[in-house]
């Protein structure tokens, strides 16, 4: 998968505003999580293992939010009727997205489509690329509560490589940090202040 191959995905779009995080703060977020160049590293090894089990790691995800209505609601009518063409859409965006989490540099290329999934979340964007008459926001709290799921469902997935049982300790923790990392960027839009 490469870039302008799927629809709606703009990572590097020269169109995208820069995000509102200073590089210097994205850096005290960093540290914050302790994610360092070891961590990058052995994200670039992750990608090794996680890049032929894309489907799979969605098959997972898909099937977890499919099976909670409250969950699957976020991809529904207002009055609740999943819309099975948003989800298709949105899923090749969410592979990339482990493809890019793994591999691309954390910098302010990378910040700004942080900034443009987080908005994609909330009544700025929801619905917008996918033109989809879907409820207006995901709910913040849901997406602090998916580090868990998102953490833990790809460690089986980290396991299946040749790796040892410390590289893969390495790759999870480096997941876990990453996630955790993105998620806390991805409330800023919903924090009026105090963010
Ligand atoms: C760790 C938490 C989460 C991660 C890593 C995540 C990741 C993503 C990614 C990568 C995209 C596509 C971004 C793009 O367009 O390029 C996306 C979109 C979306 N996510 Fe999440 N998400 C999380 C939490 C949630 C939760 C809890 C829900 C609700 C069940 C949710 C619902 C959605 C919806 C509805 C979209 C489409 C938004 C749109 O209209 O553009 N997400 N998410």
């Amino acid at each position: 998968m490469s870039k302008g191959t799927i629809p709606g995905y703009r990572f590097g779009d020269p169109d995208l505003p820069a995000s509102p995080v200073a590089l210097e703060d994205l850096d005290r977020l960093k540290a914050a999580v302790l994610f360092g160049e070891a961590d990058e590293a052995a994200l670039r090894h992750a990608w090794d293992v996680l890049k032929d089990q894309v489907e799979e790691v969605l098959d997972v995800w898909y099937g977890f939010v499919g099976s909670h209505e409250h969950l699957v609601a976020y991809f529904s009518t207002p009055a609740g009727e999943p819309i099975q063409a948003y989800l298709d859409a949105v899923r090749p965006r969410f592979g990339k997205w482990i493809e890019d989490t793994c591999t691309r540099p954390y910098d302010a290329t990378w910040l700004a489509y942080q900034e443009e999934i987080a908005v994609r979340h909330t009544p700025e964007k929801k619905n917008r690329t996918d033109e989809v008459d879907s409820v207006p926001n995901v709910s913040m709290r849901y997406l602090v509560a998916f580090i868990y799921p998102i953490t833990a469902t790809i460690r089986p997935f980290l396991t299946a490589g040749s790796h040892s049982e410390e590289e893969v300790e390495a790759m999870y923790q480096a997941w876990f940090k990453a996630v955790t990392l993105q998620v806390a960027l991805w409330t800023r839009p919903y924090v009026p202040q105090g963010w």
